[in-house]
């Protein structure tokens, strides 16, 4: 293993693929959610082809983990724990002063990987994903 790739639109489809093993039905972005979000400006993707991928938005002086998973073969090799490394040095170097995600309240283990990397809780939002549970907002000062 050794360094995250930047994905491109061409790989949008595998992107999808990982999207649908990784998350319920119904939370999965499609491929055309996908491709929307990286088609904006300061947004980017770093992906191990076929297995795991991390996207970030950089906004400002901050950025924002749009999305992470990794495919259910896949888990538990460190693989999303190297993506976020990757996005945060990635996002510091382009100059963010913090970066932010949201990570459902139930969801244990998104939550132990954001801990280990630094992240700590700044808010809750209730009943915030479309199955009635609170997310959490977690951050992480990268200056
Ligand atoms: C959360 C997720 C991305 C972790 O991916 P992964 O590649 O398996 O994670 P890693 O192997 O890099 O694990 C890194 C650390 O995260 C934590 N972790 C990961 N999976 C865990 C689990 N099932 N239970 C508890 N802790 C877990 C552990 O601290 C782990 O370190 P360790 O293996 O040394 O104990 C993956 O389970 C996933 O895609 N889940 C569904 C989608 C999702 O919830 N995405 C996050 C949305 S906010």
């Amino acid at each position: 293993m050794t360094a995250p790739e930047l994905a491109t639109m061409a790989e949008v489809g595998a992107l999808a693929a990982i999207h649908a093993a990784g998350f319920p039905p119904g939370m999965a972005w499609r491929a055309g959610d996908i491709s929307g979000l990286m088609e904006m400006g300061g947004c980017f993707v770093l992906w191990w082809p076929g297995d795991a991928f991390i996207m970030c938005r950089l906004g400002g002086d901050e950025a924002e983990v749009l999305t992470l998973a990794t495919a259910p073969p896949a888990r538990r090799q460190g693989l999303a724990g190297r993506l976020l490394d990757a996005a945060i040095e990635a996002c510091r170097g382009l100059g963010a002063g913090a970066l932010f995600l949201e990570v459902g309240a139930g969801n244990a283990a998104a939550q132990a990987l954001y801990c280990a990397a630094g992240f700590t809780e700044v808010a809750r939002r209730p009943r915030y994903y479309a199955d009635g549970t609170d997310a959490i907002v977690m951050t992480l000062r990268l200056s």
